[in-house]
């Protein structure tokens, strides 16, 4: 058994608690060994009624080790004090096989009852090796992709003494404004569904004892993304048929891949924090939902119940996370200093407290900690796993799929090999901290491949020059950069957001190119070059001068460390983009939200201006570029729908539907085949079109698929007016094509009867299969 292979000198008290191990060196729990239970498994029950109320709250705190970018920078004398006196569960930021083997080494054989720590950080998309922006690998529309990701990134994570992440990001962000829309899978509540629950299952594998899984942090619960305006941290007001039908599902997902914790939202949803919403969290996610892995707070969400007003003291803010069912403190020690006195004057805390102890006991056990709380301190392990040439690759195919062919007029991409001189412009095609994105766990700046490194290797021919600064207000490399695209044959330039203008904090008010980008690409343009923009950043942004300009326009993101390579593989043709937008692109910042799936009006737009109809005055009210929407340099000819049923009962009722994809064009290529839905009557307006079901398609020049979805009647279930699911008698609307604005074949299917549609949030995050 494993405890036996550990170090003799280990005192730890949990090993008393065991039904196998040592005997325990401390006399107090020595008297009391062994109890049943299963073998190599803790009696957490036992372990409890041995916990002083002290104890009990030092599981619930969660302290940081040092700060994201000076891990373990916390961890001195003091600090391991408060290990041996029991005061502390677990700690972020912190990374190291061998420092965090110590520091778990005091916890379990210097504290009274040896509880071992969890140890955890924001590992978004990579630990070492980085992968695009969670944006980037939802526009591939690709979950395996996305499970791949997080398994390699809990691959390196776990040997470097991880033991849980604070990943997936969820949330779903419709205002580009807000800064996190890079975090998370964009605007739709099915694709984000789908990718929550992939990176669950990459980051968790099939057991969370494995020594190679960490555990999903699944965050932020609550409805963050639709933070008033795109401004961070602040409130959300929606009505319940947006939260339920919009922002939870995705959560729904998670919980259904068994994410083993969840962190609450900073905001508040309707005028109440999440953190202290006892509604949302212990009634519909843990009972409802019926939920029951570990709840965190995010960083100092405790504490600043007393910010949001909803709490007096500290001591009120401890009670009301506790009532709400938050069992984990992230850093606000409110837990640790004044949960005891909130006890002390409502002993009814004391019942919820021994839940919140217990949950944290329960996944330190499913993690293996208590039979081996070495498991993931293997310095040979994390030395040989890092950054491996398989890793590298994989980052470098998830970034080849998350490129988006936003334009291509007169085909000018893909690049001859004998393309001539290249002008490769623009200060983000040599910005390699910018690939990493806002998190970077343990990457690298010096791992990163460049735009410009890639393409200099690429090709014999390139001048490269800055032109403007994406910060700066200085236009003096303007000139230079018009010499160099007069003297070359087609221009490539980078224009965007760097890493530092999405994520946290990190909302704008205005949509467009930051610095003085857009008079660089203004005096690009007028050389009448061939012009192709290679957009980089973490958000849609509101380009309509590119879009009317340019010869053809790359979305290629922030895309991790093989950036580089996968854009140059992209622009001469060697990899086909076959990525599509997670989120609309808007014409101008006035225009968001702009998703795809808004509620018709009475009044739908018509381009005959005689009539009221919905419309700005000033702009087409379309998108500039369309959720879904992402060319090839293939073309694909979509066939007939077929469906096998025309009716399905609406309890437990499916039909399949199917049609043909070739690929018309004389290049092998991906092709994303979207299936939408509409119910066009019911007992509440529906939005124009839904996704429910895609399949991403490697196709060769000529080839044909059959590709087949099926559809279950609970996929159509709506929030009723009543306050809950139903599926409701009728015909739907079936749509499928290449992007929301770019549907190819239609059908119906009618729904015979009713039924309740209980759990709904599920059924729109399932996976509608696709063979
Ligand atoms: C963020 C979380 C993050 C946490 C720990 C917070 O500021 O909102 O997403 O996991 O910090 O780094």
């Amino acid at each position: 058994m494993k405890l036996v292979a550990l170090s003799s000198s280990i005192v730890a008290g949990f090993a008393a608690l065991m039904l196998v191990g040592p005997p325990s060196a401390r006399a107090d729990n020595a008297a009391q060994a062994p109890i049943g239970g299963i073998e190599e498994s803790v009696d957490i029950d036992l372990l409890l009624s041995r916990m002083t109320l002290d104890e009990k709250i030092g599981q619930l705190v969660q302290r940081m080790g040092g700060r994201s970018k000076s891990l373990n920078s916390r961890l001195g004398p003091d600090e391991l004090d408060r290990v041996r006196r029991g005061e502390v569960g677990s700690y972020l930021h912190v990374a190291g096989a061998e420092p965090l083997r110590e520091l778990q080494r005091v916890a379990v054989e210097e504290s009274r009852l040896g509880i071992p720590l969890l140890f955890s950080m924001d590992v978004v998309h990579g630990y070492r090796t980085i992968f695009p922006v969670p944006l980037a690998m939802a526009a591939s529309w690709d979950p395996d992709a996305a499970r791949q990701h997080a398994r390699i990134a809990a691959r390196e994570a776990s040997a470097a003494g991880l033991h849980w992440t604070f990943a997936p990001m969820v949330d779903v962000a419709r205002d580009p404004r807000w800064g996190r829309i890079v975090e998370g899978a964009g605007e739709d509540p099915y694709l984000g569904s789908r990718m929550a629950a992939a990176q669950v299952h990459g980051f968790q594998g099939d057991s969370l004892a494995a020594p190679d899984t960490i555990m999903a942090g699944t965050k932020h619960f609550g409805a963050y993304g639709a933070a008033e305006g795109g401004r961070d941290y602040a409130g959300a007001d929606l009505g319940e048929r947006a939260l339920q039908e919009t922002y939870l599902p995705p959560f729904h997902a998670a919980v259904e891949a068994g994410t083993a914790s969840f962190m609450t939202a900073f905001n508040a949803l309707n005028g109440v924090p999440t953190t202290g919403n006892e509604a949302l969290l212990r009634t519909m996610l843990r009972e409802d939902w019926g939920w029951q892995g570990l709840l965190l707070s995010d960083w100092r969400a405790v504490e600043e119940l007393q910010a949001h007003g909803v709490a007096e003291s500290r001591q009120d803010a401890a009670a009301l996370a506790m009532r709400a069912g938050v069992d984990m403190d992230m850093v606000s020690d409110i837990y640790a200093d004044d949960l005891r006195a909130a006890i002390e004057a409502d002993p009814a805390l004391l019942p919820l407290l021994d839940g919140a102890v217990r949950r944290i006991l329960t996944v330190k056990r499913d993690m293996g900690l208590f039979a081996d709380p070495y498991a993931y301190h293997d310095a040979g392990r994390e030395a040989s796993v890092m950054l491996s040439g398989s890793h590298r690759q994989a980052a470098r195919k998830v970034a080849q799929q998350s490129i988006v062919l936003l334009q291509n007029d007169a085909d000018v991409l893909p690049l001859a090999r004998n393309a001539g001189r290249i002008a490769l412009i623009g200060a983000l095609a040599d910005d390699a901290l910018s690939q990493l994105g806002s998190w970077r766990a343990q990457g690298q700046e010096g791992d990163v491949v460049t735009l410009r490194a890639a393409l200099e290797a690429a090709h014999a021919d390139v001048i490269y020059t800055t032109g403007v600064d994406t910060r700066s207000d200085d236009t003096s490399g303007i000139v230079a950069a018009v010499t160099a695209a007069e003297a070359a044959d087609v221009i490539v330039v980078a224009l965007g957001e760097d890493y530092d203008w999405s994520g946290e904090a990190r909302s704008r008010s205005s949509l467009e190119l930051p610095g003085r980008q857009s008079e660089l690409f203004e005096a690009l343009a007028a050389t009448g070059k061939p012009l192709v923009v290679v957009l980089m950043g973490g958000r849609p942004l509101a380009i309509p001068e590119i879009a009317e300009k340019a010869d053809a326009v790359l979305m290629t993101w922030l895309l991790g460390i093989e950036a580089g390579p996968a854009i140059v593989s992209t622009l001469f043709g060697e990899n086909n983009p076959g990525g599509k937008l997670p989120a609309s692109f808007p014409r101008t910042t006035g225009q968001v939200p702009v998703n795809y799936d808004h509620l018709p009006s009475g009044r739908p737009a018509d381009p005959d201006l005689s009539r009221d109809t919905a419309r700005y005055m000033d702009q087409p009210i379309t998108p500039l570029y369309a959720f879904g929407h992402g060319k090839s340099y293939t073309d694909f000819a979509y066939g007939p729908l077929r469906l096998d049923n025309a009716r399905m009962p609406a309890d437990g009722g499916s039909a399949t539907v199917s049609l043909d994809v070739t690929n018309a064009g004389d290049r092998a290529g991906d092709e994303v085949v979207q299936l939408y839905v509409r119910d066009p009557v019911a007992s509440v307006s529906r939005p124009v079109m839904q996704l429910r079901g895609f399949q991403r398609v490697s196709l060769a020049p000529g080839e044909t698929r059959r590709v087949s979805f099926t559809l279950r009647a609970d996929q159509f279930a709506l929030w009723s007016a009543g306050g809950d699911w139903i599926v409701e008698p009728g015909v739907i609307e079936i749509m499928v094509g290449s992007a929301s604005d770019d549907i190819r074949t239609r059908g119906e299917v009618v729904i015979e009867g009713s039924a309740p549609g209980s759990i709904a949030p599920a059924a729109i995050a399932t996976t509608t299969r696709a063979q």
